[in-house]
């Protein structure tokens, strides 16, 4: 039997140029146009295919250097191919940003976009590290995502998945304990509070100025959210579900995500934080 293209698509990351068209695509140039000035270093944390690295070496002709921290080796590819025109002014590194070594710059900008509830419970490190790497007059510039939780948790992204388990014959009220055993923490715990973060931040940072938009996901059809759920979440939630199941889970997400659509006029909604960070003196 030949593994559907969507279960392909959720081990190699592949097709997130034009799945993040529904969401994380528009944090790229909110980010931008808060970069101040004429940088010539930038970081991109969790730079994935390299898109955000791209825009800015199209952008500030000042950018001597920019870089990309990434742990999936198949965006760093991607991101090689993309970002080849740009010879020397682009470099990538395969890195894990739960363990980050150090690198030899001192950047006028770090930017982290969709990328700090990956590194949950231990977001400390990476927040130092950015700290320790930030010229003195440099900015940090983070995107985070506030989707609403229930009491077991879950919310966000977690809830379609939920829909998506429950059509495949789990009680619904088994799910968080589902989550527990298959040790898949839930997106919306990862994600924290406004709150909490802030402090968080605040032991590192000065927090200059926090803007905040509405991230609304709609969808076409079933098809298209299966996409978007395998390129952005990979095989995180699938684990919840037999490897044999896998392509019932995926296209069980689709309809999930195809329903909410018809019944509400969207599929999620959640705020979208950008926190443009000074280092503390
Ligand atoms: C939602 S994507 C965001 C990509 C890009 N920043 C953007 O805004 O389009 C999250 C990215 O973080 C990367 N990532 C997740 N955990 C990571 C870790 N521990 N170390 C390095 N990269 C990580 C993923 O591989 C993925 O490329």
């Amino acid at each position: 039997m030949t593994t559907p293209a969507v279960e392909i698509q959720a081990r190699t990351l592949a097709g997130y140029a034009h799945a993040s068209r529904l969401r994380q695509e528009h944090d790229r140039d909110w980010v931008l146009d808060h970069i101040p000035g004429e940088p010539g270093v930038l970081l991109d944390l969790g730079s994935g295919i390299g898109q955000l690295l791209q825009a800015a070496l199209d952008r500030f002709p000042s950018l001597r250097q920019a870089v990309g921290l990434e742990r999936s080796p198949h965006r760093i590819a991607e991101a090689s191919e993309r970002l080849e025109s740009y010879g020397d002014r682009a470099e990538l590194h395969e890195a894990d940003l739960t363990a980050p070594g150090p690198v030899p710059y001192r950047a006028d900008v770090v930017t982290m976009t969709s990328v700090l509830h990956w590194l949950y419970p231990t977001e400390e490190r990476i927040l130092a590290w950015a700290r320790e790497h930030l010229a003195p007059d440099g900015r940090f510039l983070l995107t985070t995502y506030h989707p609403s939780r229930d009491e077991h948790g879950l919310g966000g992204e977690d809830d379609i998945v939920r829909d998506a388990l429950t059509a495949l014959g789990v009680r619904r009220a088994d799910v968080p304990a589902l989550f527990a055993d298959g040790a898949v923490l839930p997106i919306a715990t990862r994600t924290r509070a406004a709150d909490e973060l802030a402090v968080l931040l605040k032991g590192h940072f000065q927090i200059a100025a926090v803007h905040e938009r509405d991230a609304t996901v709609t969808v076409e059809d079933a098809g298209q959210y299966a996409h978007f759920h395998a390129a952005t979440f990979g095989d995180y939630y699938g684990r919840l579900v037999e490897p044999a199941r896998r392509g019932d889970f995926f296209a069980a997400v689709g309809e999930a995500a195809r329903r909410r659509q018809e019944e509400r006029g969207w599929v999620s909604h959640m705020p979208v934080r950008l926190w443009e960070l000074t280092p503390r003196g």
